[in-house]
């Protein structure tokens, strides 16, 4: 009897999904905390990246500038290092499947464990005026992006944890009721630089809806800019590099300076040892503005060339509505919506 040969099977790799808003330049909170590691990780997972431009008419939005700021968080991904070859990198609205999918699983969320949410209840006290039903929605939504791509992992900030705790949840209970349709997601926590905090207020996070602009880094901030705003930097009265509790200012410009060069706490203690403070801020500040160049140059060269990035938003947009497609037919199939 002929044996038949087969060539080894690759072992599949596992997918990644996640999602950014389009709101304007990130800070360097976003790009050390999550889009720096989304480009580590398309070495060794499917990754599938998308802007989530649905998310973000949760609340008010001026049309023009949302258009704009889409664009811009799309060119800003690639210039951190998502390669359109490699990963799927697409814009949430040109897939028509997440809205699909998210009306769906309303079904199977409950008012109740929507009310839970600590973000919704963040931002209905914020925007007071505008608690829309898209807002206490958004968990859903997100719930469907993850779920219509049978992502095993979701690399999460910390304050998206209970959101993705709740797509965990619809998808048991779908899975429960319907057999196995979508993979449960687990949560991806990178190890180092999850959280950076401001630069002037160092126990609160980064934000660059600071008053303070020298509270926080853009990515697109100059070399001159940012060394400035390192050297501003609130740190303590002390004058020893170390990093240590009660050490706010300074343990977060380790925290920086770790993530970017790899070299531990012990090592910049080291490094700094017997130097002031003065020149350890200015060290992150080049750090800092080193790592950004290129990211700065990528985004200059890809907004020049808007053909170009439309041609990568289309194709993205067609590799993921393949992948979304087959999920939602299964779940429509499964309800019992008439084929
Ligand atoms: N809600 C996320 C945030 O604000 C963005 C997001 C939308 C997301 N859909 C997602 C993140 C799916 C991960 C997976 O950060």
């Amino acid at each position: 009897m002929e044996q038949q040969l087969t060539a080894p099977q690759p072992e599949r790799k596992k997918r990644i999904f996640s999602g950014i808003q389009p709101t304007g330049v990130m800070t360097l909170g976003n790009y050390l905390g999550a889009v720096r590691n989304w480009a580590q990780l398309q070495e060794d997972y499917d990754c599938t990246y998308c802007i989530v431009n649905m998310h973000a008419i949760t609340v008010r939005q001026e049309p023009a500038k949302l258009r704009k700021n889409t664009l811009d968080a799309y060119a800003l991904m690639l210039a951190c290092g998502i390669d359109p070859e490699k990963s799927i990198a697409f814009i949430q609205s040109h897939v028509r499947t997440h809205a699909e999918l998210a009306w769906v699983l309303n079904c199977y969320t409950q008012f109740g464990e929507l009310s839970r949410m600590t973000q919704f209840k963040d931002k209905s006290a914020k925007h007071a005026d505008n608690i829309n039903a898209g807002l206490f929605d958004y968990p859903v939504l997100m719930a469907a992006d993850i779920l219509a791509y049978q992502a095993d992992l979701v690399p999460v900030g910390i304050d998206q944890k209970q959101h993705l705790e709740l797509a965990r949840d619809i998808a048991i209970r779908f899975n429960n009721l319907h057999g196995n349709v979508f993979t449960v997601p687990e949560p991806y926590i990178p190890k180092a630089g999850a959280k950076i905090m401001s630069l002037q207020e160092p126990t609160k996070k980064m934000s660059k809806s600071d008053e303070n602009v020298n509270a926080f880094i853009t990515i697109l901030d100059d070399e001159d800019t940012i060394i400035r705003k390192f050297k501003r930097a609130i740190t303590d009265s002390e004058a020893e590099v170390v990093y240590r509790e009660g050490k706010d200012g300074i343990n977060n410009l380790m925290n920086i300076y770790s993530v970017i060069t790899g070299k531990s706490y012990d090592d910049i203690a080291k490094e700094f040892e017997g130097k002031g403070y003065g020149d350890f801020k200015l060290a992150v500040g080049e750090t800092v503005a080193d790592a950004l160049k290129p990211v700065r140059e990528r985004f200059a060269a890809l907004q020049a060339d808007k053909s170009y990035l439309e041609s990568c938003y289309r194709h993205g947009a067609e590799q993921a509505l393949a992948i979304s497609a087959r999920t939602l037919d299964k779940v429509y199939k499964k309800i019992g919506f008439l084929q």
